[in-house]
């Protein structure tokens, strides 16, 4: 059985959409396709990979601890539940 697969289309700079599935986070599925993306921890508690989640949903595999605004998601630590606009800061 092959597990559903979420696109992440992002909206700045000249980037294709990419595939993502529940097995990576979004971080990861990023950088398969060589797509800088600034990080630190990795793990929620830094900030450093806050992106703006422009549309869809998100589901965290460890609770985030860092500061995000209403519309910010931190990649490192969640996969896309279905697919997802962002835009990385
Ligand atoms: S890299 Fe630290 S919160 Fe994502």
């Amino acid at each position: 059985m092959s597990e559903k697969k979420s696109t992440v289309i992002i909206v700045d700079g000249d980037h294709p959409p990419i595939l993502t599935d529940h097995s990576d986070t979004i971080l990861e599925s990023l950088e398969k396709q060589n797509i800088e993306v600034h990080y630190h921890c990795r793990e929620g508690f830094c900030g450093a990979c806050r992106s703006k989640l422009i549309s869809g949903e998100v589901d965290y595999k460890t609770d985030p601890l860092a500061y995000i605004d209403d519309d910010e998601f931190l990649p490192c630590c969640c996969i896309a539940l279905g697919d997802i606009k962002i835009k990385l800061v």
